[in-house]
């Protein structure tokens, strides 16, 4: 193989702890028609990337290792493969490719189809950009393409300080919804900043106490909750059927719906769904449209070389991430 089909790239060859991920050597990608090579800047570090490492998350669709994790990547368009007509090479574009597939986005180069990309927002670098697809993905495509949020309505967003948490707080503020989230207090005056109208301290009241209290009153129901957290954690899923109103909507979002959990939902009279992230490009547009205009923020807690992927896993799966981790690719 001569030296330029080969690339940098994070592989592990097994499932394990941080430390299996290796700096190694890796077949550079080739465009397929209507696919683009992309020269990756940087690459976000999300959940679904600690837990598949371990052999959790999305491993059911890697298979066994050896592979390379990511799925967020910030780069320029090296090449284009036949028929692609929206990117031309030099063009800077940033996006979430083959959700749950493998992308391989922890490496210098990656592969996908050209419509899973959007063009970057111009106003932030490459390092900010990719910290944004999976986790605003995740909040566009379940508070507006399944709930459907309205003006005035109120959501509950559960883990409102992380990656999906923060950006939700503030999509849901666009939408013109009541926006309450729960975080700890140390969160409270940066979450307030993105739009948060009530903050509730997860660590030191229960959320459904402050919801539906004596005197919280029948209209402190909510219409929508946003559970980031899930039944895993603190059984944040189960414990939010009593906070809504009557056809109210839970998005579980981490765990998703147990036999139980819909069971309880069902005797409660309110909806439960599961939900999983997909690649688009187009929302991505629209997002990058409102990162422009001021509209939305993109919190990134810290940036580590690509070399360190292992200390940025450690960061993360300690699970008190303000914002984002992301990985720099290039220098
Ligand atoms: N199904 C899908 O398509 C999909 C997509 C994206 C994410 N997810 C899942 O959704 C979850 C959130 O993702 P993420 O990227 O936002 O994670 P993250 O950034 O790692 O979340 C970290 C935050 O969680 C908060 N937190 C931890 N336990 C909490 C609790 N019991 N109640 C409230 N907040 C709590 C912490 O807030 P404090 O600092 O305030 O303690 C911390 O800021 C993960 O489990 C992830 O795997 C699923």
């Amino acid at each position: 193989m001569s030296p330029s089909a080969q690339m940098t790239a994070i592989v592990q060859h097994s499932f394990g702890a941080p430390e299996v991920l290796t700096l190694s050597q890796a077949a550079r990608p080739v465009p397929l028609p209507t696919e683009v090579l992309v020269r990756v800047h940087a690459s976000g570090v999300n959940p679904v990337d600690w837990q598949t490492r371990a052999g959790s998350g999305v491993a059911w669709a890697l298979g066994e290792p050896p592979f390379t994790l990511g799925w967020d990547v910030s780069g320029t368009v090296e090449e284009v493969g036949f028929g692609v007509t929206t990117l031309a090479p030099g063009d800077e574009v940033y996006g979430m490719p083959w959700f749950p597939r493998a992308a391989g986005g922890y490496a210098e180069f990656v592969t996908a189809p050209s419509r899973q990309f959007a063009r970057k927002p111009r106003s932030i670098t490459h390092e900010q950009a990719a910290a944004v697809p999976l986790a605003a993905l995740t909040a566009w495509q379940s508070l507006i393409d399944t709930a459907h949020v309205q003006p005035g309505q109120r959501v509950l967003i559960h883990a409102a300080a992380g990656g999906v948490g923060h950006f939700a707080v503030q999509i849901a503020k666009h939408l013109g919804a009541h926006v309450i989230g729960t975080a700890r207090s140390a969160r409270h005056d940066w979450l307030a900043g993105l739009g948060a109208d009530q903050l509730i301290d997860y660590t030191t009241v229960a959320f459904e106490d402050v919801l539906t209290g004596a005197d919280a009153g029948a209209r402190a129901r909510v219409d929508v909750v946003l559970d980031l957290a899930g039944d895993g954690r603190d059984n944040t899923s189960t414990r939010s059927l009593a906070v809504l109103r009557p056809g109210g909507l839970l998005i579980a979002v981490p765990g998703g719906v147990s036999p139980e959990l819909a069971a309880a939902a069902d005797a409660a009279g309110v909806r439960a769904t599961p939900f999983l992230v997909e690649p688009d490009g187009t929302a991505l547009t629209r997002i990058a449209e409102l990162i422009d205009a001021g509209t939305i923020r993109v919190e990134v807690e810290e940036v580590y070389p690509l070399a360190e992927a292992a200390r940025a896993h450690a960061r993360g799966q300690a699970n008190r991430t303000r914002g984002k981790l992301v990985l720099r690719v290039a220098s």
